[in-house]
């Protein structure tokens, strides 16, 4: 998709579709019962109010978040058809709102085959132009994603170009923040086609390869390795996973350096990704129903992958560095077992209880591997566990940590992102869960309660004092039904919000 920020009358624009968001103002007005407000149009023009103020004050249109009304060969506009997508109540508005809108305007046109659309950037007290165009970018780039890549009868139903239409004069941060909406969000859907592929082609050493591509086209350093090195640097809880599988496990290391190197003391930000890239339980082997899902086991390396795809184009004045930690879970006769005792590269001793909590396993190791590299602060996002879902839903993903300040810097980015984490408990009282009688620490507990805390607490053990930040995504990274604004499957969830907290450590 090309996309276009431009300053012109959107009546002039020659487009097969022209789009104009509309506000529900049916709320009543102060003191006054039922008052009947009719939606209102969120642009200025003469020409598009004209066309179409008749239909909202018919009550065809409510102007719902969502809702579409479309208007055929509208007089005195360009544009073959207009289009009309509501954003809900005026009171209520974010660019969040718009980022939704902007997607439902390309799922409106997608299936259509009009592949060329423009959109007016709504004019509205609540909604500042910045924000407001990075959202209609990312909302739009977002939408025009779909999963259907290895049916025979796909049809390429992508939009060629996207405009959108300003009522004032591009400024340079406009343009700015247009630019990062399409960075971002193209790295989102990076990500979400390496969720969607199956775990027989997206193997450890396929996920190494396509990051590798990848940091060679954005100039990050890459280094792919293999089990010896994983051995090399005594990394037992990662081996052990692996060893069951005849794939050969990678250990990914990517790295971003600012165009202008920070001071020593600057922070260094490490992101690790669970990157299990098929969980079939291993020898506590999951139960058939379901276990397709677990091809997405491996989303989290994808997030972090992604959002490093996105820092190596926005380059803030920071470092970062991404350690991946990937391989398979499977059950054969070398596979690791219940009551094993495997030692951690920090040196901390495992037993083993559930040969299922792999994604604990690898992440210590990840966790610790990326201090020894210089990380001062760290981020991991895993599918750790289905508990998390029990606890939230599929709306919030689970978020832990050691340090309010980090988390502060993180639920403030979450905001701007337009993304939903909820803190869940982490603190000590939690932490006989994981005491073991023979080895330093259990990997799970046998007890169903606070499950996704367990997995935190057992994680924490590997973070010291460096500040720390563990997203649990395993609820919210697969959308079983598509939404008006998003396609079924991957969601991509957390790199918008992980590339603004990154940028928050900027000098
Ligand atoms: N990959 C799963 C967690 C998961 C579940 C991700 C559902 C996505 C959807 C993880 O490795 C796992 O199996 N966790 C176990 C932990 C248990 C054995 C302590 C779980 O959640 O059941
Ligand atoms: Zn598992
Ligand atoms: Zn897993």
């Amino acid at each position: 998709m090309t996309t276009t920020l431009l300053h012109q009358s959107p009546a002039d624009v020659a487009t097969p579709l022209l789009v104009v968001f509309v506000t529900d103002t049916a709320s009543p007005a102060p003191g006054i019962k039922d008052s009947p407000a009719a939606p209102t149009l969120l642009t200025t023009n003469a020409a598009i109010q004209t066309a179409a103020t008749p239909w909202l004050t018919s009550g065809d249109f409510k102007a719902t978040l969502g809702e579409t009304f479309l208007l055929p060969a509208p007089t005195g506009l360009k544009a073959q058809r207009l289009l009309l997508i509501g954003l809900g109540k005026a009171d209520k508005l974010t660019p969040h709102e718009l980022r939704k809108a902007a997607g439902v305007a390309i799922r409106f046109a997608r299936p259509r085959t009009l592949r060329t659309l423009a959109l007016t950037l709504p004019e509205h007290p609540l909604l500042p132009p910045g924000p407001c165009i990075r959202a209609i970018a990312e909302g739009a780039i977002l939408a025009d994603f779909d999963i259907d890549f290895y049916r025979a009868d796909r049809k390429d139903l992508s939009i060629e170009s996207l405009t959108v239409l300003t009522p004032t004069p591009i400024t340079d941060a406009l343009q700015t923040a247009f630019n990062e909406g399409v960075i971002v969000a193209e790295s989102q859907n990076f990500a979400r086609t390496l969720i969607n592929e199956p775990g027989n082609i997206l193997t450890p050493t396929e996920l190494g390869k396509r990051t590798a591509a990848m940091a060679a086209e954005f100039n990050l350093a890459c280094e792919v390795h293999s089990i010896e090195k994983i051995l090399e640097l005594k990394m037992g809880a990662f081996a052990s996973v692996t060893q069951g599988s005849p794939q050969p496990p990678a250990l990914i290391v990517l790295r971003y350096e600012p165009p202008t190197p920070p001071p020593a003391n600057a922070p260094v930000i490490g992101l690790v990704g669970k990157g299990i890239t098929f969980d079939t339980g291993g020898i506590s082997i999951k139960p058939a129903a379901d276990m397709d899902k677990m091809k997405y086991d491996m989303a989290g390396a994808a997030s972090m992958i992604a959002s490093m795809r996105a820092i190596a184009q926005l380059k803030p004045n920071v470092r970062v560095l991404c350690v991946i930690c990937s391989c398979e879970n499977m059950p054969d006769g070398h596979a690791f077992k219940p009551g094993d005792v495997v030692t951690a590269m920090s040196g901390k001793t495992i037993e083993i209880m559930n040969t299922d909590a792999e994604g604990r396993l690898v992440l210590a190791d990840g966790l610790h591997y990326a201090q020894t590299l210089g990380a001062t602060h760290l981020i991991n996002a895993a599918t750790l566990t289905g508990a998390i879902g029990t606890a939230l839903g599929q709306i919030n993903a689970g978020l832990f940590s050691n340090n309010d300040e980090t988390t502060g810097k993180f639920f403030s980015a979450a905001w701007n992102a337009g993304e939903k984490f909820w803190q869940m408990p982490c603190t000590d009282d939690y932490r006989d869960q994981i005491k073991s009688q023979i080895a330093d620490i259990l990997n799970s507990t046998g007890s169903r309660y606070g499950g996704a805390t367990t997995a935190a607490m057992f994680l924490k053990e590997f973070v010291g004092d460096t500040p720390w930040i563990h997203l649990d995504i395993a609820a919210v990274t697969w959308l079983d039904d598509a939404k008006p604004w998003q396609s079924k499957g991957p969601s991509g969830v957390a790199i918008r919000t992980i590339t603004e907290w990154i940028r928050s450590y900027a000098s």
